[in-house]
């Protein structure tokens, strides 16, 4: 804290002296509240399944499938509404991500197409190292179509090497999946997977691919996943 000596006069110190003494200490007064009525915040316990993320009760990265339904809209919201002036509350991991360094969004010049492609600036950030495919040798010729179809399609979001420890991925909330974490992806079959891309997941940017590819391409892009990023149950070698 700054000393006031400079900006408060003896008599006005003194005053704010007084005041303390009397409404704190004499009169145990509470501490003054935000979210009241006066200050527009009519029926404020309305937001309240957001509250543990605004007093740190529960960490903001606190993984999606460890909250309940109610504290996950209470996450959302808190996320849309309250960090404005909240700021990140409480985290357990301290990542880049909540590093106080400006960034912009959409970083300059990334869109699906230009991905892949890093100018100088870009090159040089933390998620760079992300947006560049793993090289594959020997691809069959329906992983190389997936490979393809992956690149143009999930990269974006979940990174040209699958962790979604790019740019964008790190934005997003929730997080587009890392595709090589083993134990994500240990709980998933080729069933499981290929439902999920051909529904998409409600409620998240992740897209019902069904209207956009077709099965063939789909299917392709799973043999992809399994083959580069992490074997997929129920996709042995032989069915390749
Ligand atoms: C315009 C700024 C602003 C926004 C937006 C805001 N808050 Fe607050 N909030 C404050 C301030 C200021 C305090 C008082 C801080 C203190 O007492 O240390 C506070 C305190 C709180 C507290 C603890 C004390 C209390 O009054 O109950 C909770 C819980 C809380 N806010 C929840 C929320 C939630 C949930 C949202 C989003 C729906 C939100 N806030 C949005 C400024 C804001
Ligand atoms: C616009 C961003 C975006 C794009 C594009 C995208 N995804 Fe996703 N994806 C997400 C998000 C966000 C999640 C995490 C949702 C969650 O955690 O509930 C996700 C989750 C997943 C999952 C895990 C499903 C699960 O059960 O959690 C798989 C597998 C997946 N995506 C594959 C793909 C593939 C393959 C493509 C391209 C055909 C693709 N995604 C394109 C955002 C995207």
């Amino acid at each position: 804290m700054a000393g006031f000596g400079t900006i408060l006069d003896k008599d006005e110190i003194s005053a704010v002296a007084d005041f303390v003494r009397w409404e704190f200490m004499i009169h145990h007064a509470p501490n003054t509240r935000y979210h009241i009525e006066a200050n527009g915040w009519d029926n404020h316990e309305r937001y309240a399944e957001a509250f543990p993320f605004a007093t740190g009760e529960l960490a903001l990265d606190t993984p999606d499938d460890q909250l309940t339904v109610g504290q996950r809209a209470g996450k959302q919201l808190f996320f849309s509404a309250c960090i404005t002036c909240h700021d990140r509350a409480r985290v357990m991991e301290e990542g880049p991500i909540w590093e106080s360094r400006p960034v912009s969004f959409p970083r300059n010049g990334v869109t699906p197409e230009t991905v892949g492609q890093l100018d100088g600036v870009s090159g040089a950030s933390i998620y760079a190292v992300h947006d560049r495919p793993v090289v594959v040798a020997d691809l069959t010729a329906e992983e190389r179509m997936g490979e393809t179809l992956f690149q143009k399609n999930c990269a974006f979001c979940h990174a040209a090497d699958g962790t979604g420890k790019n740019w964008i991925g790190r934005f997003l909330e929730p997080h587009p999946r890392n595709l090589t974490d083993t134990t994500f992806m240990s709980g998933q079959t080729a069933t499981t997977l290929l439902m999920t891309l051909r529904e998409g997941i409600p409620g998240t940017s992740m897209p019902a691919w069904k209207s956009v590819l077709s099965d063939e391409q789909i299917v392709a892009i799973l043999h992809y996943i399994h083959r580069v990023f992490h074997p997929v149950a129920g996709l042995g070698r032989g069915e390749r």
